[in-house]
């Protein structure tokens, strides 16, 4: 398809309204599971466009932030604002819908669907029920959606591949097609590369730098040099509390962090 030049209606003052609102913020989140504070008042702020790392050891509440935002579970209290509007306790269905989507850290695609199907079915989810267009149109259009998202993932050449084919790397890297297939201002990707080699590591980094032209990132990953390479800015969790927050220069310098990530 080649690109239309877009013609922008809004006013200076508008433009810079929005890009000033931030694509996410937490305030004062918290979970708890009975007794154990598993996120505890955790403020986060990120840019549009940005790219955050989350990072902490085992058990810090990595994915139980990502569990809040995306709305697999309900913060016990506290507020979630996405693109300037509250989303906290919304479902999962609901969060997609606003543009929020995500990778999960263990593998959740559909193992005997091809790679094609797998994604073409998230393509589907996204779309609203009233929708005029024709059924031919539709159709058309997300089979058009579920190929860019193919392409974005390097997966183009394995479409009518069963997804249970696909090698370790590869079924990581359909699960982020998988989510951007949603079409999301925000993706959060957990621990993308966990089980990876190293090869593919770095190609999955590549991937995750060029989808990250087009969108905002959280990211949590385990890889120190993966981090420092591709993050804007990172924010450190320690036993569900924010230990730290800040560029990856900083987070590299900082006393607390250092102690918390030397002794793990
Ligand atoms: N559904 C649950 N019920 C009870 N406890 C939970 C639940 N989910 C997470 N926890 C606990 O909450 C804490 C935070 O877990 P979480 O999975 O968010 O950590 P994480 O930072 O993602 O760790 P990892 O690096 O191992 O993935 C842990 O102590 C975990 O055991
Ligand atoms: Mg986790």
């Amino acid at each position: 398809m080649s690109a239309q030049p877009s013609i922008d209606i809004r006013s200076p003052a508008d433009v810079r309204g929005a890009a000033s609102v931030p694509i996410l913020k937490t305030e004062l989140l918290s979970v708890r599971f009975g007794g154990l504070a598993a996120l505890s008042q955790v403020s986060v702020e990120m840019a549009r466009g940005e790219v955050r790392a989350i990072i902490g050891p085992n058990g810090a509440g990595k994915s139980t932030f990502f569990n809040c935002l995306t709305g697999v579970l309900r913060p016990t209290s506290g507020r979630i604002v996405f693109d300037g509007e509250e989303i906290t306790g919304l479902r999962s269905n609901m969060i997609s819908q606003k543009g929020i989507a995500r990778s999960y850290q263990i593998t959740n695609i559909l193992p005997n669907a091809t790679a094609f199907e797998n994604v073409r079915i998230a393509a589907q989810s996204r779309r609203h029920a009233w929708n005029m267009v024709s059924h031919h149109d539709a159709f058309a259009d997300i089979n058009g959606k579920a190929e860019v998202a193919l392409t974005a993932v390097g997966l183009l050449d394995k479409a009518h591949e069963l997804a249970s084919n696909l090698s370790h790397g590869q079924q990581r890297n359909l699960e982020i097609g998988i989510a951007l297939a949603t079409e999301p201002k925000l993706l959060c990707l957990d621990e993308p590369t966990a089980g990876m080699s190293q090869v593919e590591t770095n190609e999955t980094m590549e991937l995750v730098q060029r989808i990250a032209e087009n969108l905002s990132i959280l990211i949590v990953e385990h890889d120190m040099a993966v981090v420092m390479g591709l993050c804007d800015r990172i924010t450190v969790l320690h036993y569900g509390r924010v230990l730290a927050e800040g560029t990856p220069e900083e987070i590299q310098q900082n006393p607390k962090v250092l102690e918390v990530y030397l002794k793990t």
